[in-house]
């Protein structure tokens, strides 16, 4: 019923399969005491790039039982393997805002990795954050609020290692953006690394996450890899975080990284640490006992894990093909389809023109975007263009397609048997896209935006985007449509990794309705099919803003120069708006539904006594939920906190809770908000720890962050 208890029952599940972590360090250190300096260095190095099956693998050590390891990406699901389930994307997850459905997806991701024998899967993801709307990797995390990514971080964590493999919290921190990701730096005063970009990764410690990758850029000059305040004051220090930090390809980094992958550039040149780490720590240069350190907590996440027991081989080659594993897809399938569908968001819905009853008349289906990439399924290596439906976006975050079910197929399938038919124009043809929604009884048009990794550019787009317009003259095609339509309706539907500006499309009065349909994966058509015709109400919220410029988001653009300095601080996204005064087209949380939701009977209950922990609980807010409408459906209940005017200067108001309610007709239920002393306090720079500020905390609960629905406060004396 309530989230507190959901959460707990996790922690009990997680248990089962996890060693703490006092059991898991005092097996590595007693591991530890048989190895030569040669097998140290061994565990702690890659042994190449693609000279093992997985994209990072280190040598066996089979005296203490030790296999290779293998890390593998990414974030939706297996990266290179055969057989394996193409999840809906990070930030498709996100728009969800469900917790329950989000740790299924790890699970079930999780259990992929395990039967494959992979060790560490390289997942998720809390940086990039997104504050830039173009940045190229942002749709491989779940959202730009730190709150929102980091609870779904944990889900996540604790739903891949429920599995048995070990999560990777990736990549902490300050890799905003694509363009010069490996040179720049990313100087981030520290109110905002706590308080926005470190914060998830926080959540991931409390998560118990077994390892992390820190990021290409650097952090105030210095590598973030090579960052002795990044990786020991703040992630081991202050976090307490035991498991180990890793990263792909830098050059030899002392200060408290802990493994080294894949061990040499992806060239196979240079080769990072092995002999030359072997030769530095026996003459001294690193301390005998740094290495020991980062052994000991690479073993201690291998036993955690109990990986050490009965663990399966790895079998297939990620540079041939990706075949030789079994199929681990199991009924994933289902979960795909669930998440897809429920991170739909329903952005606007004139007279009621969804949910689509078919009885006669013809559909027609238009737009590249509606169909497979007609070079074949996974044509383009790693996902490196924008042709057919979109799925996912490019680069390691992506998956290999094992079917697609393309939303053409899936509104096809819905209709068989119906005697309503479609009118297909699968091009971004505009006289033949006119042709077909003059000819049809209403429209669906289908426009995306891709983006991706900096190593691939895509029809200019060099990873971040150029612009936030649809790719494909996607405005000029929807103009088209709704020009031939005449009074007919046309619908609108979005595939895209992040915010896009739809004044355009929006300025047409046939433009009845619009379906941000994000990154959906797999079951793309069968899940929008769901949503189209009303099997499923739409529940998804937007987990970014939907601005009505690019100049209404700040000055946070792709940095051209070699420093950003983030000068806008905490002010990203909903941040920026509320502290500018400026209207959203769409606000951060906004998504419609086929139903109608009340809310009423908002309850606090404070702690006692102020809890000396910073995740412990301050105060439990819920509020009931009432589904007055015609359809059964889900609303995700939103807490936003205000901090009092004896803090410094902060946001209006931040997300600090919330919770999926799921209501058949007639139906109430509770919506429940733990709120942690953390999440009342501030990061108190002079004093170096988070401070919770005196006087009254206010909040609003809400169906978005402006549809503001009940308010309270609480005192802190
Ligand atoms: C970077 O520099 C800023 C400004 O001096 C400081 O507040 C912050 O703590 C530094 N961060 C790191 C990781 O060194
Ligand atoms: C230790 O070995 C490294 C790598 O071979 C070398 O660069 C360094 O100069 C050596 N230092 C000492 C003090 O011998
Ligand atoms: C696929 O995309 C590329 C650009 O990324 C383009 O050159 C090519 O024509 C496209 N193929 C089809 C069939 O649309
Ligand atoms: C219920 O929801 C529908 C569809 O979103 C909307 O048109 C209608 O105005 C709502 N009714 C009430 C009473 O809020």
């Amino acid at each position: 019923m309530s989230c507190f208890f959901t959460l707990l029952a996790f922690a009990l599940l997680g248990d089962a399969a996890v060693l703490d972590w006092t059991t898991s360090y005092a097996k590595a250190s007693s591991a530890l005491q048989g190895l030569t300096v040669e097998e140290k260095v061994g565990i702690v190095t890659g042994i190449g790039w693609q000279k093992g099956p997985c994209v990072g693998n280190t040598p066996p050590v089979p005296k203490i039982g030790l296999p290779s390891l293998c890390l593998q990406d990414g974030p939706l699901g297996v990266r290179f393997v055969q057989g394996t389930t193409a999840f809906p994307a990070g930030i498709h997850a996100g728009a969800t805002w469900d917790k329950d459905l989000v740790y299924q997806r790890g699970a079930a991701m999780g259990e992929e990795s395990r039967a494959l024998g992979i060790h560490v899967q390289l997942s998720p993801v809390g940086g990039a954050l997104g504050k830039i709307p173009e940045g190229g990797r942002i749709w491989e995390g779940f959202t730009n609020d730190a709150y929102l990514s980091g609870i779904l971080m944990q889900q996540t964590i604790r739903g891949l290692q429920s599995s048995g493999v070990q999560a990777c919290a990736k990549h902490p921190v300050g890799n905003e953006q694509e363009k010069n990701r490996e040179t720049m730096s990313s100087n981030i005063d520290d109110r905002t690394l706590h308080e926005l970009y470190m914060w998830p990764f926080a959540d991931s410690v409390l998560a118990d996450v077994a390892s992390m990758m820190c990021s290409y850029n650097k952090i105030n000059g210095t590598w973030a890899c090579e960052s002795d305040k990044l990786l020991n004051a703040l992630l081991k220090d202050d976090l307490d975080f035991r498991g180990n930090a890793q990263h792909s390809s830098v050059q030899s980094a002392l200060t408290g990284l802990d493994m080294s992958m894949p061990g040499t550039d992806y060239n196979g040149g240079s080769i990072y640490w092995g002999p030359s780490l072997t030769e530095l720590v026996k003459n001294g240069t690193v301390p005998q006992t740094r290495l020991d350190n980062m052994v000991t907590r690479i073993l201690a996440g291998w036993y955690k894990l109990q990986q050490d027991q009965n663990y399966p081989r790895v079998t297939f080659n990620s540079w041939t093909g990706g075949t030789g594993g079994p199929n681990v897809q199991s009924s994933h399938s289902q979960i795909a389809r669930q998440v897809a569908r429920d991170g739909i968001i329903l952005l606007k819905n004139d007279r009621n023109t969804l949910p689509l009853r078919p009885s006669g008349g013809s559909i027609a289906v238009i737009g590249s975007d509606a169909i497979t990439n007609p070079d074949g399924l996974n044509a383009c290596k790693d996902k490196g263009c924008n042709n057919g439906t979109l799925t996912m976006g490019w680069g390691s975050g992506s998956v290999e397609l094992p079917y697609l079910i393309d939303p053409l197929s899936g509104i096809r399938n819905r209709l068989s048997g119906t005697t309503t038919n479609v009118i297909p124009s699968t091009t971004d043809d505009k006289n033949a896209a006119a042709g077909a929604a003059a000819a049809a009884s209403m429209s669906i048009v289908f426009v995306n935006s891709n983006s991706g990794e900096a190593y691939i550019t895509v029809e200019g787009n060099a990873g971040d985007r150029i612009n936030l317009d649809p790719y494909h003259d996607g405005n000029g095609l929807v103009v088209a449509v709704a020009a031939a339509a005449g009074g007919k309706p046309v619908i609108v539907v979005i595939h895209s990794v992040g915010p896009m500006l739809l004044e355009s499309i929006l300025s047409h009065p046939n433009v009845v309705a619009v379906v941000w349909a994000g990154l959906p994966g797999q079951e793309s058509g069968s899940s929008l099919a769901d949503v189209l015709f009303g099997d499923y109400s739409p529940s998804g919220k937007l987990p970014f803003t939907i601005g009505k410029s690019r100049v209404d988001y700040g000055d946070v653009a792709v940095e051209p120069s070699m420093v950003d300095s983030y000068e806008e601080g905490l002010y990203i996204d909903y941040r920026h708006f509320d502290k500018m005064g400026i209207t959203p087209r769409y606000e951060f949380g906004y998504g419609l539904s086929y139903t109608n939701f009340t809310y009423s009977a908002l309850a606090i209950q404070p702690a006692t006594a102020m809890p000396a922990g910073l995740y412990d609980t301050i105060a439990v807010i819920t509020c009931t939920i009432t589904n007055i409408g015609p359809y059964a459906g889900a609303e995700v209940a939103q807490l936003y906190l205000s901090l009092p005017p004896s803090a410094p200067d902060s946001p209006v108001q931040q997300l600090r809770g919330f919770d999926k309610v799921k209501l058949a007709p007639g139906q109430a239920g509770t919506a429940t908000f733990v709120v942690r002393k953390k999440d009342a306090s501030y990061w108190d720079v002079p004093r170096q720890q988070w401070v919770i500020p005196p006087g009254e905390h206010r909040f609003v609960v809400g169906s978005s962050s402006r549809d503001r629905k009940l308010q309270g406060g609480f005192v802190v004396q």
